[in-house]
């Protein structure tokens, strides 16, 4: 990554630092796990046998890819396949071998805020499938999503997957979906995984892992803070506490201080002081069902039009339009 643009991350990290743990209640964003150890955590815990996620997604795309290929291909003219947020596309791959398999016309268009990450993924995708037009695009989804609305010109699916719009409230989710609505034409498809509703120990321990690969994850934002800003957390003194709420499907993690104590952070000229159980609340993972998908939809200008479940319905494929008014 360039370097002003890595100095202008770090400085909206600080800030959020900053405002997060003077606030009450003191929270974090996730979006600060993914570091390269927090990358690392990451692909750990979708290895897990608790973090269903995964698999469900992957059984879904190996059981179904020949009707979700069609879908995406079924105008016949050319299209770009953009991921948000793509990763190591492994799940991606199995979508890309079937729209070759079915000679699709397309390019595929990956997009994370990580360099290294899509450097990884273009010779993954050159190496394992060489007849696949990739060209990736660098950056957050604000950045890019105006990008892909300049370009304009090719039809478009988009691909959201892993439930990772769950980390969005509903009205932030509701201006997200408006944001990728802006940018889709009437051919245009979105097609999203959306983690469902489901018993909510299985949700419990899919954020609360035995061999505590959870609890690093959520840790990392503070080691983070302590090697990015001179920060001296002690986190052996805080507790990984997950809570679902099987009302409004909302999973949330947390950080809790098991003790007192004061912890200064030099670069950001900041002592922060901890009472004995205060949180900082650092995740959330929402989990969802039918009826809240349509009316996330209906409030973004979007339409579901078809969908894909696991054979347990534990996890959905969404497809949405633009609504026809
Ligand atoms: C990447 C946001 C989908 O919320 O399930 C996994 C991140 N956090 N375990 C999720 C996560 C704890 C994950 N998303």
């Amino acid at each position: 990554m360039q370097q002003d643009a890595l100095s202008a991350q770090r400085t909206a990290f600080g800030q959020e630092v900053y405002e997060g743990l003077t606030s009450f209640p003191k929270q974090l964003s996730s979006k600060y796990f993914y570091d390269e150890i927090g990358d690392k955590l990451f692909q750990d815990i979708m290895a897990m046998p608790e973090y269903y996620l995964t698999n469900a997604e992957m059984a879904i795309f190996q059981t179904r890819k020949t009707e979700i290929a069609n879908l995406f291909s079924r105008t016949g003219k050319p299209f770009s396949l953009y991921e948000l947020g793509a990763g190591d596309g492994k799940k991606t791959k199995i979508l890309l071998q079937e729209l070759i398999d079915q000679k699709a016309s397309f390019d595929y268009r990956p997009i994370d805020i990580s360099q290294n990450a899509l450097d990884q993924l273009k010779a993954t995708v050159n190496d394992e499938l060489p007849e696949v037009v990739i060209d990736p695009l660098q950056g957050t989804y604000y950045e890019t999503l105006a990008a892909i609305r300049e370009e304009n010109t090719k039809n478009k699916v988009i691909l959201f997957l892993g439930s990772n719009i769950g980390n969005l409230l509903h009205p932030q989710a509701i201006d997200f979906l408006t944001q990728l609505k802006d940018t889709m034409n009437t051919d245009d498809l979105l097609f999203m995984g959306m983690d469902q509703k489901k018993h909510p120990q299985t949700i419990l321990d899919a954020y609360n892992d035995a061999s505590g690969i959870t609890e690093a994850f959520n840790k990392n934002v503070l080691t983070r803070i302590n090697k990015e800003f001179g920060g001296d957390f002690d986190i052996q003194k805080f507790l990984h506490w997950e809570v679902y709420d099987p009302e409004s499907g909302t999973a949330k993690s947390y950080l809790v201080a098991k003790e007192a104590f004061t912890v200064t952070i030099k670069d950001l000229d900041l002592q922060v002081h901890f009472r004995a159980w205060e949180t900082i609340h650092t995740e959330i993972s929402q989990k969802y069902d039918d009826e809240v998908v349509s009316w996330l939809a209906d409030q973004a200008g979007l339409e579901v039009t078809n969908s894909f479940s696991d054979a347990d319905q534990n996890y959905k494929n969404y497809v949405f339009k633009t609504k026809k008014l």
